[in-house]
C-alpha cells in the first residue's frame, strides 16, 4: 500500500511555483496577485482563507484578503466583485464558499470575470472543462489529478466511483475522470444521496473518490482488494481532548481500508494541501495569460 502524500507533493508544487516567481522577479516582471473574498466569520472558511493567504506569502505571490461582514448584501458583494474584475493589479480571485443565505451563490459566481476565476467555478470555465478545452480546473479536482499523475496511478479503463455530486468536487471529478487522456479514460459512476445499494457499487470500483463529508463512511467491506482510495472528506469532529476542541476526520475508515488499498490518501495531509497548491498554480496560469492579453 502506498500513501498518496499530499503534504509532500503540495510542497514540491509550491517550490516549483516559487522558483517561477523568482524568475519573474529577476526579470523585473509583476508577480501573481491572488485576492480572496470572505463573507462572514465561519470558522472553517476563516481557516481555509488564512491558509491560502499564507501560502501566497510563502511562495512570493502578492495576496489581498477582502473581509466582509456576514450582513453584506448581494448588491454590495457584486460591487466588490466588479471592483476586483476591473483592478488590473489582481490576476485572480476567489469567493470563499459557503456564502450567507441572503446571497445567491450562482449569481455571485457568474459575476466573476472568467479570466480571473482561478477557482474554475464560472459556468464558462466549467463548460470549457467539460468540453476538454484549456481552462481553470477547480482546485480540489485538479489536486486529485495531480496526485494520481505524480504517483503514476493507472486510470485507463478503470472503474472510478465518485461519491458526492457537489459542484466543487464530485461533479467536476466525474467529468475529469471520464475525459480522454491521463489521468482519465475511466468508466465513471457518480453516486449521491439517492443512490441505492452504494456498497454494491463501491465494491466494484478500482478507484473510489469520496467527497461526502460523513466521517468513517467508507468501510473496509465496501472496498475491493487493491482499490485506489481518494478521501476528500474534511469534517470537524468535536474532541475535547484536543487543544482546538475538534479533530479533522475524512470519509474513509483509514485504519481498516488502508489494509486493502493499493494507494490511499490520508486525512489530514492528502487532498487538503493539494487544493491550495493547485489554486496557486491556477493563479500563476492567470498571470501568464494576462501578460499576453
Ligand atoms: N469552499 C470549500 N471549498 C472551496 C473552494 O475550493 N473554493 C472556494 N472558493 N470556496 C470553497
Amino acid at each position: 500500500m502506498v500513501i498518496l502524500d499530499g503534504k509532500k507533493i503540495s510542497n514540491d508544487i509550491k517550490n516549483e511555483i516559487a522558483s517561477e516567481v523568482q524568475k519573474m522577479k529577476d526579470n523585473g516582471e509583476k508577480v501573481p496577485h491572488l485576492a480572496a473574498v470572505l463573507v462572514g466569520d465561519d470558522g472553517a472558511s476563516l481557516t481555509y482563507v488564512g491558509s491560502k493567504v499564507r501560502a501566497c506569502e510563502r511562495i512570493g505571490f502578492e495576496s489581498t484578503l477582502v473581509k466582509l461582514p456576514h450582513t453584506t448584501s448581494e448588491v454590495e458583494l457584486l460591487q466588490k466583485i466588479e471592483d476586483l474584475n476591473l483592478d488590473d493589479d489582481i490576476d485572480g480571485f476567489i469567493i470563499q464558499l459557503p456564502l450567507p443565505p441572503q446571497i445567491n451563490t450562482q449569481k455571485v459566481l457568474m459575476a466573476v470575470d472568467p479570466s480571473k476565476d482561478v477557482d474554475g467555478f464560472h459556468p464558462e470555465n466549467f463548460g470549457k472543462m467539460a468540453l476538454d478545452m484549456s481552462t481553470f480546473i477547480p482546485a480540489t479536482p485538479f489536486g486529485i489529478l495531480e496526485l494520481l499523475e505524480r504517483y503514476d496511478v493507472d486510470t485507463k479503463g478503470k472503474h472510478t466511483v465518485v461519491i458526492g455530486r457537489s459542484h466543487i468536487v464530485g461533479r467536476p471529478m466525474s467529468i475529469l475522470m471520464s475525459r480522454k487522456g491521463w489521468p482519465g479514460n475511466s468508466t465513471v459512476t457518480l453516486t449521491h444521496s439517492n443512490t441505492k445499494n452504494i456498497a454494491q457499487i463501491t465494491t466494484q470500483a478500482d478507484i473510489i473518490i469520496s467527497a461526502l463529508g460523513v466521517p468513517n463512511f467508507l468501510k473496509a467491506e465496501m472496498v475491493k482488494d487493491d482499490a485506489v482510495i481518494i478521501d476528500v472528506g474534511i469534517t470537524r469532529v468535536p474532541d475535547e481532548s484536543h487543544p482546538k476542541g475538534y479533530v479533522i476526520r475524512g470519509d474513509v475508515d483509514f485504519e481498516n481500508v488502508s489494509k486493502k488499498a493499493s494507494f490511499i490518501t490520508p486525512v489530514p495531509g492528502g487532498v487538503g494541501p493539494m487544493t491550495i497548491a493547485m489554486l496557486l498554480k491556477n493563479t500563476l496560469l492567470a498571470r501568464e495569460q494576462r501578460k499576453s492579453m
